[in-house]
């Protein structure tokens, strides 16, 4: 099951038997936990502040040039607006001409320290940072950046060959707050782009449409959030005389974001963290540009390529919730097989959990021995078998000793688990097995007790894929 809503009644009900089960874990829950009143988005809600409107933008000074670009200090040009948070008075701007293609336009907070540090800056562990090739110049790059102070700090993008404008704020100010960023590019009229995925919506994004995505199981709805966000956009634009230029713009922020595709304008907002900017050219050698060119700058040198996939995982799969037992699974098997239709891999649900809990199996349903047998037989057919894992740990009841679920010892015993700020306890939360912890991927030993727990089950229910 990928989404899950939960009813109000039934949080109540889980809610009171925790009360009589446990003091301990009840006391970590707040009563409304689930329930969070209904909310108009702040991007239809006509009476909310209007950044662009109320706050002050930014003063550059102190350039600084460098080997492959300039930095230079932007403060606070006026009074704060505190539009959605709090104006951060001194930011640090980068600019790098980092390949002959690619220019980064970042912009920080000037003072950040240990503490802080990921708030605002997104480790480059966690997801590629493009870095300078060493040998670039503003002189050599196929793009050229220009910036002015009148009336606020302002910065454009064009094409070094042709001088085409391709990004720029002016006419608008920068705003930049500690839960809230925004800029504003303008755009020309009637523009193609394509991109700014995971979106359920036409392929050309066209000049009406708000992409607002944060990376969570979400669901599958159409213009809404679905799983992952790749925050980057790829522009094509057809000129009189049959030319085409290609370029992309891609925003280095993993936080909740939007993206407002209007008639004349894109404007960016992100939820904290910083202004990470990679402008591609999308040129190639003869100084032409094109889409396939500025999807390769973006893949291939920004955030890397995907992975192979073996080969087997491009045949037909068949999933479902609901396989009750093993035997219903050996009928869908033998259903393809009566219908002759190859099957080449087989999926499970959270059916064959013991309680929905991870890394178990249901003594009834899905028996270890008889289980690994039909395991067997689909690799002896040359077929294929993945189990569902969800990020989701049960918490056991620690006033029940037959509530044991050691896979959540071990994780605690770590200290692995997301953690509330305010208690410094695990945070705790409502999901498919009830009281729920989640793995804090930021804390080392994670990743060790991760692959340990599914090391250890797939000893016990040898699953493809790793
Ligand atoms: C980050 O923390 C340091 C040290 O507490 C503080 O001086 C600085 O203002 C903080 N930065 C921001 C942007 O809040
Ligand atoms: C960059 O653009 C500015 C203003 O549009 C122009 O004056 C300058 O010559 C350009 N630089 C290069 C290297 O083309
Ligand atoms: C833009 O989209 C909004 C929301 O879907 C819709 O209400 C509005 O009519 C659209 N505007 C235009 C000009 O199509
Ligand atoms: C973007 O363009 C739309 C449509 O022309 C306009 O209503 C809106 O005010 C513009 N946004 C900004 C921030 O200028
Ligand atoms: C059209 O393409 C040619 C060759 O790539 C180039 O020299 C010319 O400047 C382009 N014109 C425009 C308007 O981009
Ligand atoms: C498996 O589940 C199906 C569907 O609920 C049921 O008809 C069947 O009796 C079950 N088989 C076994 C062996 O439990
Ligand atoms: C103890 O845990 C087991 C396993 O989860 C459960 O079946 C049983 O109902 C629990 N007992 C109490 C008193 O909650």
């Amino acid at each position: 099951m990928l989404t899950k809503t939960v009813g109000v009644t039934a949080l109540l009900a889980a809610l009171s038997s925790a009360q009589s089960s446990t003091e301990v874990i009840i006391s970590t829950l707040l009563p409304q936990v689930g329930a969070a009143p209904s909310l108009t988005p702040t991007v239809y809600d006509p009476v909310a502040p209007n950044a662009q409107r109320i706050c002050s933008g930014y003063t550059a000074s102190n350039a600084v040039d460098t080997s492959n670009g300039f930095t230079a200090d932007l403060t606070l040009a006026g009074p704060h607006c505190q539009a959605y948070g709090n104006d951060i008075d001194e930011l640090t701007l980068e600019v790098q001409y980092q390949t002959k293609d690619r220019l980064k336009v970042k912009i920080h907070p000037k003072h950040i320290a240990p503490e802080n540090s990921t708030s605002y800056i997104l480790p480059s562990n966690l997801v590629l940072q493009p870095e300078w090739d060493g040998e670039t110049t503003a002189e050599t790059s196929d793009l050229n950046l220009t910036w002015t102070n009148d009336p606020t700090f302002q910065f454009k993008i064009s094409r070094t060959s042709t001088g085409e404008e391709l990004f720029s704020t002016y006419g608008h100010v920068i705003v930049y707050e500690d839960q809230f960023l925004e800029l504003v590019t303008n755009m020309v009229e009637d523009y193609n782009v394509y991109g700014l995925a995971e979106n359920i919506h036409d392929w050309r994004l066209g000049n009406n449409h708000t992409q607002t995505f944060w990376a969570t199981d979400s669901g599958n709805t159409v213009d809404g959030n679905v799983y992952s966000m790749i925050p980057w956009y790829q522009e094509t634009r057809y000129h009189e005389g049959g030319n085409t230029t290609a370029h992309g713009v891609y925003g280095r922020n993993a936080l909740g974001q939007e993206w407002l595709l209007r008639e004349n304008n894109i404007t960016y907002r992100t939820l904290g963290g910083s202004f990470d900017f990679y402008f591609l050219s999308g040129e190639e050698e003869d100084g032409s540009s094109s889409a396939l060119a500025t999807i390769r700058q973006f893949t291939n040198d920004c955030v890397g390529r995907p992975a192979m996939h073996m080969y087997w995982t491009f045949g037909f799969h068949q999933c479902r919730w609901g396989y009750e037992n093993i035997s219903v699974m050996e009928s869908v098997v033998q259903g393809y097989r009566d219908a002759n239709i190859p099957l080449e891999v087989l999926w499970n649900d959270l059916d064959i959990y013991e309680l929905y809990r991870d890394f178990t199996n249901d003594a009834n349903t899905f028996p270890v021995d008889a289980f690994q047998d039909f395991i067997d037989g689909l690799h002896a057919n040359g077929q294929h078998y993945i189990p569902i894992i969800d990020s989701n740990i049960y918490v056991p009841n620690p006033n029940n000793e037959s509530d044991a679920y050691p896979p959540f010892d071990r994780g605690a015993a770590l200290g692995t688990y997301i953690r509330d700020p305010t208690t410094g306890d695990f945070y705790y939360g409502d999901n498919w097995p009830g009281f729920s912890v989640w793995a804090d991927w930021l804390v080392e030993s994670s990743q060790a007790w991760w692959t340990n727990e599914i090391v250890m089950w797939h000893n016990k229910t040898p699953f493809d894929g790793i």
